[in-house]
């Protein structure tokens, strides 16, 4: 079994501050950090809740994924993230079964863990991302 986490679960909203302040005063939760990527042209608060977090991301560029995710179907539930031990081995046994890779090569996501991600017309119609993190 290579997954032995959910990451996080990511939210795609429209204001980052405004959603991140109604978070913490709702849910009386705080950032572990907020960041910029300019890889994936999106800003992303990570929410730490147990072992796992909350993602909210915001789009960044008017041509981002996240920006077309967000005019195809407003804000809401955008992936959910995978941790891993071994990215390479994940995406090798996911290919070898046929799954649709986004990111055949893993890249470098928040935090600087090593991603990628699986198309939603894979499985479920789910976008997924893997994240390798060390403490297995
Ligand atoms: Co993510």
């Amino acid at each position: 079994m290579f997954i032995y986490n959910i990451d996080h679960v990511a939210i795609a909203v429209h204001d980052l501050d405004v959603s991140l302040a109604e978070y913490e005063r709702k849910y009386k939760v705080t950032p572990v950090s907020v960041e910029t990527i300019p890889d994936q042209g999106v800003r992303e608060a990570m929410i730490a809740i147990g072992g796992s977090q909350i993602q909210l991301l915001e789009s960044l560029e008017p041509d981002s994924a996240v920006e077309r995710f967000l005019e195809r179907n407003g804000e809401g539930l955008h992936h959910i993230a995978f941790a891993v031990v071994d990215i390479e081995k994940a995406l090798e046994h996911l290919a070898s079964e046929g799954a649709r890779l986004i990111d055949a090569e893993p890249r470098i996501g928040g935090g600087g863990h090593r991603i990628a991600f699986v198309h939603p017309q894979d499985l479920t119609g789910t976008l997924i991302e893997l994240v390798e993190v060390d403490d297995g």
